[in-house]
């Protein structure tokens, strides 16, 4: 059986009485570059959000495997004992009655999958619309995705103990490498909002990494991007998997994603209709109905 790093299995979301998406199962294989493709509102960003804890599922799985040999459901609320305690003293009596009632005890008593446990977990992202810190600097954006890792406290930081000092320039160093990574290493000091679009862009992928992820999400990054910034993009995406980062993204610049993609994942109006290779997607008839179209006939006999 082919490892997979992210296992999603029979997924469903449901808003109210709108259908995300239903029963949406693929992999995503380490060390490859996996598209996500389909029309506008087909659920695809969606995914993203339950893959990175944004939303809670309404059924199946994701399974991740960042070690290689140990996947976990990470849509599956945990039950914490020290987070149950806690709840408990703050509600009091409130919390003894809620721990009789099942739905009740899942919401108070079970962590659920949040973004930051997500993190932790080894995902990372960047969003379909720009969510950089504008005012910030360039640099100082890396470092909240660095942060996430620090191992300093708020006491150290109100106390500038050495462990934070020494922590905070290890960080500050490591943001510049990342910079440098993404390109951008002679803007640390502009403000984020004084980046040129597809500058932006790279800073997100730049912070994104920061986080030490094995599986980057990006939701179209190329996005508004012209064709320089966009062949800018496609090299460091193959970068970023040359440096052992899976990458998992949502595009609909397709001269994109046939170019970089391992595997092509389709989905329409909420569910998968077809995975494999770029290829194998590109000729799929289902695919060129819903989404792809037919190409401009090319040769004389059409054109007449
Ligand atoms: N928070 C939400 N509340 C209610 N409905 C939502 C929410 N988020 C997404 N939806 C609905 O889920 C469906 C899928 O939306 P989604 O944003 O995942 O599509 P998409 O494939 O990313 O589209 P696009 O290519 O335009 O970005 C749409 O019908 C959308 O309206
Ligand atoms: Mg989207």
């Amino acid at each position: 059986m082919t490892s997979s790093i992210l296992r999603v299995e029979n997924l469903t979301k449901r808003f109210g009485g709108v259908v995300a998406f239903e029963d949406v199962s693929f992999k995503v294989a380490p060390g490859e570059i996996t598209s996500l493709i389909g029309p506008n509102g087909a659920g695809k960003t969606t995914v993203f959000n339950l893959i990175t804890g944004l939303y809670d599922k309404t059924a199946g799985c994701i399974w991740f495997n960042a070690t290689g040999d140990d996947p976990t459901d990470v849509s599956e609320p945990v039950f914490d004992p020290l987070h149950a305690a806690m709840v408990s003293l703050v509600s009091a009596g409130v919390g003894l009655i809620a721990l009789a009632h099942p739905t009740a005890r899942r919401r108070l008593y079970y962590l659920r999958c949040t973004p930051d446990f997500m993190t932790c977990q080894g995902i990372a992202r960047t969003f379909q619309n720009s969510r950089l810190f504008n005012d910030l600097s360039v640099l100082d954006n890396v470092k909240v995705g660095l942060h996430a890792r620090a191992n300093a406290n708020a006491v150290d930081a109100i106390l500038q103990t050495l462990r934070h000092r020494r922590e905070e320039s290890e960080i500050e160093a490591a943001a510049g490498k990342y910079l440098a990574f993404v390109g951008l290493a002679g803007r640390a000091t502009n403000a984020a909002s004084d980046l040129a679009y597809g500058e932006q862009r790279r800073l997100e992928i730049a912070r994104a990494l920061a986080t030490q992820p094995k599986l980057l999400l990006l939701d179209e990054p190329a996005a508004g991007m012209n064709p320089t910034e966009t062949n800018d993009l496609i090299a460091l995406i193959r970068k970023t998997r040359d440096a052992g980062v899976t990458v998992f993204l949502i595009e609909h610049d397709m001269k994109l994603v046939m170019e970089i993609s391992d595997r092509v994942i389709v989905l329409n109006h909420g569910r998968k209709i077809a995975d494999g290779t770029p290829e194998e997607v590109r000729a799929n008839p289902e695919v060129i109905a819903a989404y792809l179209g037919e190409e401009t006939p090319r040769d004389g006999k059409d054109d007449a």
